[in-house]
């Protein structure tokens, strides 16, 4: 589903900075993995570069087989809007829109009519269990729900692929495992493929498997097994084992 080949990023600049050496990541389809590692260690960036919001300096990206940074313009827009869906940790709600507005804002860009649209938001909400806050504006919603509302945006198009940036960055402990308990619950009868960048160790423990970069490389990958709370731990151990600054490991919510 997902082929990150020898993925090198260089941001220019006064001075160049290498922010990834030679990644190489495969996701399958269904898979949901977690990318961890301390700040600054490239983890928005390898994120942005499969999101295609910005491009590898050298190695290519495939999804599903195409590398969508060879597409034009708006080619790539389509393809953004209906192959990937985005959840990042401010939400990024429209602040002046309902849930409902928010959630069907993708399809207003295609040009579908209103029945039709508010039809699918209300599909989605009612699978992801917001349907009461769908005529609530954003400011009237918790963290929590904010973010669920985002997360049935970013379904809307039903993507092959989410990826997500530190979705619970802002949420406490309960709002957490509410997110990601919904996101491991789309994945299992959605079979959507997911990538969620986080350190936020206990959010990880959701996700089939977790890589770990360091410093832009490669440092090593864990898969779950059946046990959450025992790949937690492991989770853990593997971070404290890679260091990283006391800032992160602060995050980390037991
Ligand atoms: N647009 C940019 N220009 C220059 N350097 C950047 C840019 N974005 C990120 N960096 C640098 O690249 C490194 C990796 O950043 P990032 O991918 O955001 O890390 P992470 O998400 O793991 O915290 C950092 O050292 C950061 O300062
Ligand atoms: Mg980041």
């Amino acid at each position: 589903m997902l082929n990150v080949r020898q993925v090198s990023k260089i941001y220019e600049g006064k001075i160049a900075y290498k922010a990834l050496s030679d990644i190489n990541l495969t996701i399958a389809t269904g898979e949901f993995v977690g990318i961890m590692g301390p700040s600054g260690s490239g983890k928005t960036t390898l994120l942005n570069m499969i999101a295609t919001i910005d491009e590898p300096t050298s190695g290519e990206i495939l999804i599903n087989g195409n590398n969508p940074h060879r597409l034009k313009k708006d080619q790539l827009a389509k393809f953004r809007r209906r192959e990937l869906g985005f959840v990042f940790q401010d939400f990024n709600l429209l602040h002046t829109l309902t849930v409902e507005e928010n959630i069907i804002l993708p399809l207003t860009l295609d040009g579908k009519n209103v029945k039709e649209m508010k039809q699918k938001a209300n599909e989605v909400a009612e699978k992801l269990g917001i349907t009461e806050i769908m005529k609530k504006r954003t400011y009237e919603i918790s963290g929590g729900q904010a973010q669920r509302a985002a997360v049935a945006r970013a379904m809307i198009h039903t993507p092959k692929l989410l990826l997500a940036d530190e979705p619970t960055g802002n949420l406490d402990s309960k709002s957490s495992k509410d997110v990601m308990e919904m996101l491991e619950s789309i994945n299992k009868k959605e079979q959507t493929t997911m990538m969620l960048v986080t350190h936020d160790a206990q959010a990880a423990s959701y996700c089939n498997r977790v890589v770990f970069i360091r410093d832009g490389k490669f440092y090593s990958e864990i898969h779950k097994g059946d046990n959450r709370q025992a790949f937690f731990q492991k989770i853990i151990d593997t971070l404290s084992l890679m260091g990283g600054n006391a800032n992160d490991l602060s995050q980390i919510r037991l």
